[in-house]
């Protein structure tokens, strides 16, 4: 139980977006140098894109997992992890990120609602096999052994993401929801807050500029993530 702005916190859902990845050097999509500047989105993150170039899909995906084991976790995911582990009541981490930063910060339970790009799901059986290296279409799905099946285990546009249900029911529920590095374009996160709003949650905006959302939110705190997150955490911590 915590005190914030007036009333009692129990329960919490906390979203991240690129934004809380950035100062580890994981580039976000809609930032000056992010993906999306030097990517069309449609030529790489649709499941057309990887029917009309898979090889291209696939080289997109493993340049990026590639880059994971050079970068770290920084202090805003390592705040996560403290109200995850010391605030008394509930908190439900969902993150849109592919990355795998909240876990390697400590994070023991992360809902990747966008999926992960260490992970590959194969068309053939259904499953998700975790994948740290390099595969194609060539690559056999180690679950199955089926050859040319795998695609990346992320959410595309078009695609609904993973754990809507799970995700609904702790954003009727919560008393606080935290936004946290994420430009508010993308739909359904994007419509997090107004779930929340309607359930009668408080809700922060955690950002380094103003989102497109930003008006919906009770509290705005801008600043730099590893700033912003350790400060709330500890007042929330504190109270
Ligand atoms: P965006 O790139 O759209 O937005 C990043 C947000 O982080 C912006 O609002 C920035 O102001 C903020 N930001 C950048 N650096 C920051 C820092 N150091 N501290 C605090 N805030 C910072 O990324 P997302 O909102 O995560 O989906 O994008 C949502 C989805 O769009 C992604 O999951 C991805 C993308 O297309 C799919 O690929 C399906």
């Amino acid at each position: 139980m915590a005190h914030f702005e007036g009333r009692f916190i129990d329960r919490i859902v906390v979203l991240t977006g690129a934004g809380i990845s950035a100062e580890s050097g994981v580039p976000t999509f809609r930032d000056a140098d992010g993906l999306w500047e030097q990517h069309d989105p449609m030529q790489i993150a649709t499941p057309e894109a990887f029917m009309r170039d898979p090889d291209l899909v696939y080289r997109f995906y493993n340049a990026r997992r590639a880059r994971l084991p050079g970068v770290e976790p920084n202090a805003a995911h390592h705040a996560v992890v403290r109200l995850q582990r010391e605030f008394a009541g509930d908190v439900f981490l969902v993150t849109q990120n592919v990355d795998d930063l909240h876990e390697r910060a400590g994070s023991q339970q992360v809902c990747h609602m966008h999926g992960r790009l260490q992970a590959a799901l194969c068309t053939a059986c259904a499953r998700s096999t975790p994948m740290s290296g390099d595969y194609d279409g060539t690559t056999a799905c180690p679950a199955c052994g089926t050859s040319g099946s795998l695609r990346p285990d992320v959410v595309w546009f078009g695609e609904i993401p993973y754990y809507m249900d799970e995700i609904e029911t702790r954003l009727a529920d919560c008393d606080l929801f935290i936004a946290i590095g994420t430009s508010g374009l993308v739909y359904p996160a994007a419509g997090f807050v107004r779930r929340a709003l309607q359930c009668g949650a408080t809700t922060v905006e955690l950002n380094r500029e103003t989102s497109d959302v930003s008006g919906l939110f009770h509290h705005q705190r801008k600043g730099l993530a590893t700033a912003v997150v350790t400060a709330l955490v500890e007042e929330l911590l504190a109270a």
